[in-house]
């Protein structure tokens, strides 16, 4: 049956960038062949997929959001742009929606070839003869690695014809990395605006929690909030944890109900054009701290604060995480949960009890963005484009030691910041003094 096709979707991103990047990168790397998969459809259960989502450098180079598609380059002085998608298929697209198909993706991602992926093995192939190395994947995704085996021995198998076979195959990720460490113009107004939009939404579940609400009811809020805005996804698992849930680090259960004089820690943020938002934010289930709760509350909140004015351009990434140790391990002593001096209690690491994960971490596409940390074993200096976010807190679970009133207190303050020309630019507007937490609350 013969049928015409769909329009083409309303929502194609701004090409322009990602075409710029790409031919960045072609000149960066000079010769021989890039070769770069996305990300892979996964079974959830039964004939169900979790839902799809592309690899972040692949669209960060291509803006292409459908799976199964594969980014070749031809480097060299002329690169040539070729881009591997799935056919058109009006039967398949009655089902499942518009696919872009060879031609259409060409026109539209400004590609200067494109093949159906069905072409892959025939064409790879030819593409990797002569091209000297093959700057792709390595040890990323088993399935891309045999491929690549299976493409290699190919051409190696016609070596008697005159061809040269690749006697390079380097992993590519580390350079996509790097370009997406600085944030140009366009994703740092994507990432504005997700965290603008995740910043009301924590100001939503401030609002809307009360005791003998469940974790959902608040994590509902939250996500309304983002999908009304058009951010369809939660940049992650949203953490909605009251009470002693707030010491679980990575809590996802979110089923527990509030209770009065819980404190309530939720982190999450939307996912707004494939960019993340990560933000986390606690108080008071009833809208009051408790004095214990507060006093630990303002210690976080000093120690955040204090991070965010070490951030500038020109000093280390590592520095920020010394200045968090500092802060929240002086504010240990003086509540008396470490005993002795400040340097000792860091050089023991005595504060580990209470707080023991990072400072922070790149953010961008992916909610722990990629990047280098350390290079040649010094932390990266900082420089205008990166955005890092700035999360100390602390967890005291019930022990014998610490006395009664601390017990089950978690406290996490997350905001996202961006680094720029003449210091920072906080993205993160959610408030977070513990006074303006309780005026909102109130109101
Ligand atoms: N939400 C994940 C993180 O804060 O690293
Ligand atoms: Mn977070
Ligand atoms: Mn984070």
């Amino acid at each position: 049956m013969k049928r015409d096709a769909l329009p083409i979707p309303t929502f194609v991103p701004d090409i322009q960038p990602h075409h710029a990047r790409r031919a960045r990168l072609a000149k960066q790397l000079k010769r021989g062949l890039l070769l770069l998969p996305t990300s892979r459809e996964t079974m959830r259960n039964a004939d169900s997929n979790y839902e799809f989502r592309w690899d972040s450098g692949f669209y960060y180079l291509t803006g292409f959001r459908e799976p199964e598609a594969v980014l070749a380059i031809q480097l060299g002085p002329r690169p040539k742009h070729i881009l591997f998608c799935r056919d058109k298929n009006l039967e398949r697209e009655i089902w499942d929606g518009f696919r872009f198909g060879p031609a259409q993706a060409a026109d539209t991602f400004r590609f200067d070839a494109a093949h159906s992926i069905d072409e892959l093995d025939a064409r790879i192939p030819k593409l990797m003869a002569n091209a000297g190395t093959v700057h792709t994947l390595v040890g990323t995704d088993a399935a891309w690695d045999q491929s690549i085996t299976r493409w290699l021995k190919a051409v190696r198998g016609e070596v008697r014809s005159g061809i040269e076979a690749p006697v390079e195959v380097r992993d590519v990720s580390r350079d996509i990395g790097q370009m997406r460490l600085i944030k140009d113009a366009s994703e740092i107004a994507i990432m504005q605006r997700a965290n603008d939009i995740s910043s009301r939404a924590h100001e939503r579940a401030m609002r809307a929690a009360k005791p003998g609400l469940h974790e959902y009811e608040i994590e509902a809020e939250l996500l309304h909030e983002f999908v009304r805005h058009g951010a369809r996804q939660p940049a992650y698992g949203s953490i909605v944890a009251a009470g002693a849930n707030a010491c679980v680090l990575h809590y996802q259960e979110n089923r527990a109900p509030l209770k009065p004089g819980d404190l309530m820690l939720i982190d999450a943020g939307c996912e707004l054009e494939s960019y993340a938002a990560d933000i986390t934010r606690t108080f008071p289930v009833d809208g009051k701290f408790t004095g214990p709760q507060r006093d630990v509350y303002d210690i976080v909140l000093a120690a955040q604060l204090a991070c965010i004015r070490a951030l500038k351009p020109g000093t280390s990434v590592g520095r920020y995480r010394d200045v968090a140790v500092r802060v929240l391990s002086q504010g240990l002593i003086d509540l008396k949960l470490c005993k002795g001096s400040l340097d000792g209690v860091i050089e023991s690491g005595a504060y580990r009890q209470f707080y023991m994960h990072g400072a922070g971490h790149w953010l961008g596409l992916d909610v722990h963005d990629a990047g280098d940390y350390k290079q040649g074993g010094q932390w990266v200096k900082l420089a205008p484009g990166m955005v890092v976010t700035v999360e100390p807190g602390l967890y005291i679970r019930p022990a014998a030691h610490v006395p009664k009133r601390f017990w089950d207190i978690g406290v996490r303050i997350e905001d996202d910041v961006l680094i720029t020309r003449g210091g920072t630019r906080n993205l993160t507007s959610c408030v977070k003094r513990a006074d303006d937490i309780e005026a909102l609350m109130r109101g």
